[in-house]
């Protein structure tokens, strides 16, 4: 750490806390729009969180609410198309991850030509895309803060991930009351999503001092909040907690990236479609055991972080601890233990196994103990 110069990319402004959504008109009049294309999904909709978020905002609003679950690349287009023919010229991601993914790569691709797929990869887009404002309605991906969206790729089934600094919002709004309806099991998977985000960038080879101070404070969130936004929903104080815990595990994957975890549960989602924050959650207990003798300074600080004495256990128990803690947290919140409780064909491990190092090398070289097919096939045969 303190090697080389490192760079921490964030939105131009954050509006957190409770009502923060009252700002959005504000917001759009500052950034001059007058024709809004707004990103979400069905759910989102359906919740009436629409129509609270659009409460007292001036500007003309047009509302595209076909994004889908690990949406596939292809969504981009139908997206783009509707912003054109409506001449956007702001873009609102509302939801989860999946919304804000496509309203981040829609906004780009309304100012850069060519196709989704052309721009797979990192830094492969030339011009800055329409702005963004982003309002995370679950508590989980950090996608807020994050200059990187991820898709499906229909064809092989296979996560591809498009970075590029002008992915980031412009803005993020931060309100704890619309993720006071969500239900438990998504409260769940994607409260472990955001601990993931935090303890892979926290232990990833390429941390740095902007991404330990996030993922730190995000873990230590997470700890003190995730059960009770779990067991009683409308408590503001836990989803702020879960809240800024995800954007802050989002800004610690920015910076340091993630690992393991994430190489094997974009396989999952890609060829089982199981959702990202139930495949993290899932599997981060079992790769943290296999990494823990690569960082174990890192995961004894975990454990205490997570709420855990630790004070005078050796290196090797209070390690340990965070894996220990990890797991308990993930048995409370009722997340699957097991990848067969998610009907997973055993005699695929070895299919998931060569697809994650084959397809997840960006991820695994941030991992802190080197993973290969059988390392791999090893993890999942003990987890299955
Ligand atoms: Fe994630």
């Amino acid at each position: 750490m303190g090697e080389t110069v490192d760079k921490l990319i964030c939105n131009r402004v954050i509006h957190h806390g409770p009502g923060a959504v009252a700002r959005l008109d504000g917001e759009i009049g500052k950034l001059g729009a007058r024709r809004v294309g707004l990103i979400t999904d069905p759910g989102v909709v359906k919740a009436g969180i629409c129509k609270r978020v659009l409460d007292g905002v001036g500007a003309e609003v047009f509302t595209f609410e076909g994004v889908e679950p690990e949406p596939h690349y292809e969504l981009i287009e139908g997206c783009v198309q509707f912003l054109k023919q409506k001449s956007c010229d702001l873009i609102i991601g509302l939801g989860g991850g999946s919304a804000m993914d496509c309203a981040k790569m829609a906004a780009v691709m309304m100012r850069n030509a060519g196709n989704v797929t052309d721009y797979f990869g990192a830094d492969r887009i030339p011009n800055p895309g329409l702005p963004v404002i982003a309002i995370p309605t679950t508590a989980g991906t950090g996608s807020e803060a994050t200059p990187a969206c991820v898709f499906v790729d229909p064809k092989d089934r296979v996560k591809k991930g498009v970075r590029s600094d002008f992915i980031v919002p412009e803005v993020a709004l931060l309100d704890p009351l619309l993720t006071l309806g969500l239900p438990q099991p998504l409260t769940a998977s994607t409260g472990m999503d955001a601990l993931t985000h935090a303890i892979e960038a926290y232990v990833s080879l390429r941390v740095t001092l902007m991404s330990d101070l996030v993922a730190e404070k995000s873990i230590q969130l997470i700890g003190d909040h995730l059960c009770v936004a779990y067991s009683n929903g409308n408590d503001v104080s836990a989803r702020y907690g879960m809240l800024m815990a995800s954007f802050l595990g989002g800004l610690a994957l920015a910076v340091a990236g993630v690992g393991a975890v994430h190489a094997l549960a974009h396989t999952l989602g890609g060829m089982h479609k199981i959702p990202h924050g139930v495949a993290n959650a899932l599997l981060l207990p079992y790769v943290m055991e296999f990494n823990r003798i690569g960082c174990r300074e890192r995961f004894a600080r975990v454990a205490s972080l997570l709420g855990e004495g630790v004070e005078g256990l050796s290196l090797d128990m209070a390690s340990q601890r965070a894996v220990e803690s990890v797991r308990n947290l993930a048995q409370d919140v009722g997340i699957p233990q097991r990848l067969r409780d998610l009907n997973i064909p055993e005699d695929s491990i070895d299919l998931i196994a060569g697809r994650s190092i084959e397809t997840g090398q960006r991820l695994l070289v941030n991992n802190p103990r080197v993973m290969g097919v059988d390392e791999a096939k090893e993890i999942l045969k003990i987890a299955y």
